[in-house]
């Protein structure tokens, strides 16, 4: 059933694509083989770096450091600070201001103030514990209301607007308000941050990263040591995990590692104990959301004004892209016919918060539900009537940043068709009928949509390239931009690369990403990684399979059109050769068998000036259905059911998109859910552990799990097999799970919004059932 762009010029059915085949790697995932840095056979005189910083301070000036304990210590090869930095001594990946090492002043609790190099990793570590560093006594900016008190940011404010939304709040039906807090969120990465710098000629220096943004580590690597980006390499072949927590964080360990490198003049390789990472790099940004909203007695919203008030850390970071994504996901999937949606990004002296999966939109989107459910419980209607009332339609499509939502039927099937086959009505009658007979348990039922923008909203960022040869036994070579992470990025593109020159997948020999390869590209990030490198890929292996078609045509004297790639073959009229013996005259007679393919996506148009124009090239759709339990004499929860229809257009690999919706499901479910994040009022961060931050394990797995494609035309967008990014939408399904425990609390007191915050831990559900049995309640 391939649609008609799929019939190509190789004139051979698709063999890979639209398959469920296993990630390249999924067999050396389980048996150990699969190599990460720390993997890679170690260099001879192999240093190791380990970062030291000020326990005792939390923020302020250095007044003394004294690292002769640290010098003088056994294996120490050499101490690191500031002052040996040859270049610049900032790694940010926006404007400026995250020192690679502290300078002056420590600018939060964990900040790196110098590094230690010795011998063996375990020297280092004890090394780094002699430091005397003294600071000067500040007070730290921790809380949301602290930066708001001294009116700090790292960025100026941003809003959008349209109509006239205070106006229309003032003479709506029903006006609500409500202020709403959402927690971060840690990356647990399971390879941590780790780098490893090779010195080589000419000050030239080559960096294995585990990084999602290579080109960014050869950028802010050449700086620090003052080289041209030229004789910086920056490689990786895998990540042990990302999820945003690999875009920009991994700059300041590669820096590190590139310089004791150069200061030593020996191979250096840095890895950061869980606790360090934890405590030094960024996270999810938590956010505090101000809500007001003008609505009619049917639910149906005239206005909103929304402020989004994120904790950004010490510097920028990626804050500007990631609130501004939040503010492109604050509408959810509901047409607010006025709005003013606002944003500032406050300044605190703690880590610099940074992507993660959704890049601000799950914290957008959810800030959407909270008022829509607080809409449907205060007017007593169902909450899933009250999302409906405000889907965006044919005639209500416009976004409150102008862009038209083209595929809103794709969202109303795709919520109908889970609203049907969940019984979603049936079961809504049987909690309620339980809630009524059961006085400690308490069930709660949520169906939530997601709407989520693909593309990078930065414009530049829309772009990739990729190198394939053809060698003259028939194999390829393929390289691209795009880093994987576990997310079956490369076996996507070799997917697509294989179907293109007609060979069977053992033929394409997937390589690691490189920065001498492919240049200047962007982060694999914002779910475009395939959209990107696979169109990349595909131009690329196509030239090349169009210069053997002429060459063919030509020898076996037949029309281009009939020549047909295929197995590892090629038919061309009467004759039938081997790739690899077409290859072999191709190079006999000097035609090219390698291209670097390059691609950008079109139609983005987004100005941030004039806030206008067009973000995304399309929308990912998704919905999902939770079922929860909640005892509410002790606040425990449990996810009993969980039901998701998610739109990926065509898929590519189906096997892989279910993998993809199933773990962004349960990392958006961890996020809402155990995974706390605290801080106490020095900007220390108390939960560096797994001992005391949760994430979600196999038994959290919900036991009824049920997840499944939605049957899709093909995406509308021209992309690369008419499939859509699915990377980091699903993450959002799992606000219905949040959704639910609010269901499930607002039972107990019909009309009363619950004051539940996110994560619902059991506390946060005890607290919020506490308030709402003692009238306490919004
Ligand atoms: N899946 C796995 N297994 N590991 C990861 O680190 N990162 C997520 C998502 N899925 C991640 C993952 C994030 S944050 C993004 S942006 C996308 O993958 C990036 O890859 P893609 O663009 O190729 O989908
Ligand atoms: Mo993903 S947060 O865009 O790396």
């Amino acid at each position: 059933m391939n649609a008609p762009h799929d019939t190509r010029r190789t004139g051979a059915p698709l063999a890979h694509v639209h398959r469920s085949l296993p990630h390249d790697s999924a067999e050396k995932h389980v048996t150990g083989t699969a190599v990460y840095i720390d993997d890679m056979v170690e260099p001879q005189g192999l240093l190791h770096v380990v970062p030291g910083w000020a326990r005792q301070a939390v923020r302020g000036r250095i007044l003394s450091m004294d690292l002769d304990a640290v010098r003088a210590a056994p294996e120490v090869v050499a101490v690191l600070t500031a002052a040996d930095v040859p270049g610049l001594n900032d790694c940010s990946p926006s404007i400026g201001g995250d020192p690679v090492l502290a300078g002056g002043e420590i600018l939060f609790y964990g900040q790196v103030a110098f590094a230690v190099v010795a011998r063996t990793r375990d020297a280092a570590r004890r090394a780094a514990r002699l430091a005397r560093i003294e600071v000067e006594a500040a007070t730290p900016v921790v809380t949301v209301e602290q930066a708001l008190a001294a009116d700090v940011t790292v960025l100026p404010d941003y809003q959008f607007r349209r109509g006239a939304p205070e106006a229309r709040l003032a003479t709506a039906q029903r006006r609500l308000e409500g202020s709403f807090r959402i927690g971060g969120q840690e990356h647990f990465y399971l390879e941590g941050q780790i780098a490893m710098a090779i010195p080589g000629e000419d000050r030239s220096m080559l960096l294995h990263t585990s990084t999602q943004h290579p080109t960014e580590v050869q950028h802010v690597v050449a700086k620090v040591l003052g080289l041209p980006d030229a004789l910086v390499t920056a490689e990786v072949r895998r990540m042990g995990g990302g999820f945003g927590g690999k875009e920009s964080q991994a700059n300041q360990w590669a820096c590190l590692a590139a310089l004791a490198a150069r200061i030593t003049g020996r191979p250096c390789k840095i890895r950061l104990d869980r606790d360090d990472d934890m405590i030094m790099t960024g996270k999810r940004h938590d956010f505090r959301v101000d809500w007001s909203v003008g609505h009619d007695d049917s639910g149906r919203i005239e206005a909103v004004d929304m402020t989004l008030l994120a904790r950004c850390g010490y510097s920028a970071d990626l804050s500007l892209g990631v609130v501004d994504r939040s503010m492109f996901h604050s509408d959810s999937s509901y047409f607010y016919p006025d709005a003013v949606i606002r944003s500032r990004r406050l300044r605190t002296d703690t880590c610099s918060n940074t992507a993660f999966r959704g890049f601000g939109g799950p914290q957008g989107m959810l800030a959407a539900e909270r008022m829509l459910d607080a809409i449907a419980i205060t007017l007593g209607l169902d909450p899933l009537e009250v999302r409906k009332r405000n889907f965006y339609t044919a005639e209500r499509n416009l976004t409150p940043y102008g862009m038209p939502v083209e595929e809103w039927q794709t969202l109303h099937r795709v919520v109908e068709e889970l609203e049907e086959r969940t019984d979603y009505w049936q079961r809504r009658h049987e909690v309620r009928a339980f809630n009524a007979r059961s006085h400690v348990l308490k069930k709660g039922l949520a169906l939530t949509p997601v709407k989520f923008g693909i593309s990078f909203t930065l414009k530049h960022l829309n772009q990739a390239g990729a190198l394939v040869h053809l060698y003259t036994d028939g194999s390829v070579h393929l390289n691209h931009g795009g880093t994987e992470m576990g997310q079956g990025l490369y076996q996507k593109v070799a997917q697509v690369v294989a179907d293109e020159l007609g060979v069977t997948l053992d033929k394409v020999a997937i390589t690691a990403t490189t920065t001498a390869k492919v240049p200047n590209t962007g982060p694999t990030a914002a779910s475009s990684g395939t959209d990107l490198n696979a169109m990349a890929a595909r131009n690329a292996a196509r030239t090349i399979r169009e210069r053997l078609v002429a060459l063919a045509a030509e020898r076996y004297a037949c029309p281009p059109e009939t020549v047909v790639f295929r197995n590892n073959r090629v038919l061309a009229g009467d004759t039938e050769v081997s790739l690899a013996e077409l290859a072999r005259a191709a190079h006999q007679a000097r035609i090219h068998l390698s291209d670097a393919g390059f691609y950008a996506s079109p139609k983005i148009t987004w100005d941030r000036d004039s806030a206008s124009g067009r973000p995304f090239l399309y929308f990912a759709y998704g919905a999902a259905a939770s079922e929860v339990t909640i005892d509410t004499m002790t606040g425990e929860m449990v996810v009993d059911r969980v039901d998701v229809l998610h739109d990926v257009g065509r898929s590519l690999n189906p096997a892989i998109d279910i993998g993809q919706i199933e773990g962004g499901f349960v990392q958006g479910m961890g996020w809402l859910t155990t995974e706390e994040l605290v801080w106490d009022d020095q900007g220390r961060l108390r939960t560096h552990a797994p001992s005391t931050y949760k994430i979600p394990t196999a038994s959290d797995i919900p036991a009824h799990f049920d997840v499944r494609l939605y049957d899709s035309p093909g995406n509308p967008e021209e992309t690369i097999y008419r499939s859509k990014a699915v990377g980091e939408p699903p993450v959002m399904l799992a606000n219905s799970v949040f959704s639910a425990i609010t269901d499930a609390i607002a039972s107990l007191r019909p009309g009363h919004v619950p004051p539940l915050d996110a994560p619902a831990t059991p506390e946060a559900i005890l607290k919020a059932v506490r308030a709402m049995k003692s009238g306490g309640a919004a």
